[in-house]
């Protein structure tokens, strides 16, 4: 098993990044877990005035399940990936 730390995982996660979604689309329940995650945080009202950091959003899987929990929250997706962010970029964000 080989460790990857710091740029190499970052130059692992952008190579990986335009095959990302399909990926994790294939694997049964993943968006469905992140979204359970999401709601056993109990963010309350909705997230109204709160800020929610995600951190290692990559393409924005588990930003889109805090949203659906808590869609009046800031949410802010921070990655060391610039490719699995190019990827979150494209979609369509409140
Ligand atoms: C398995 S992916 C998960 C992505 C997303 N949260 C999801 O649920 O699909 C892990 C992400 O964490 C990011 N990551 C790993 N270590 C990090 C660090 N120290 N700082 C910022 N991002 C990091 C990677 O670049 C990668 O996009």
């Amino acid at each position: 098993m080989t460790l990857l730390r710091g740029d190499a995982l970052s130059a692992a996660f952008d190579h990986g990044s335009a095959a990302y979604d399909r990926l994790v689309a294939a694997s049964p329940g993943y968006h469905a877990h992140l979204r359970r995650s999401a709601r056993r945080l109990g963010l309350p009202d909705g997230g109204r005035g709160l800020r929610v950091l995600d951190l290692g959003c990559g393409t924005g899987a588990s930003t889109a399940a805090l949203l659906a929990s808590a869609p009046y929250a800031r949410i802010t997706g921070v990655d060391a990936s610039a490719g699995m962010l190019e990827r979150a970029a494209t979609k369509s964000w409140p």
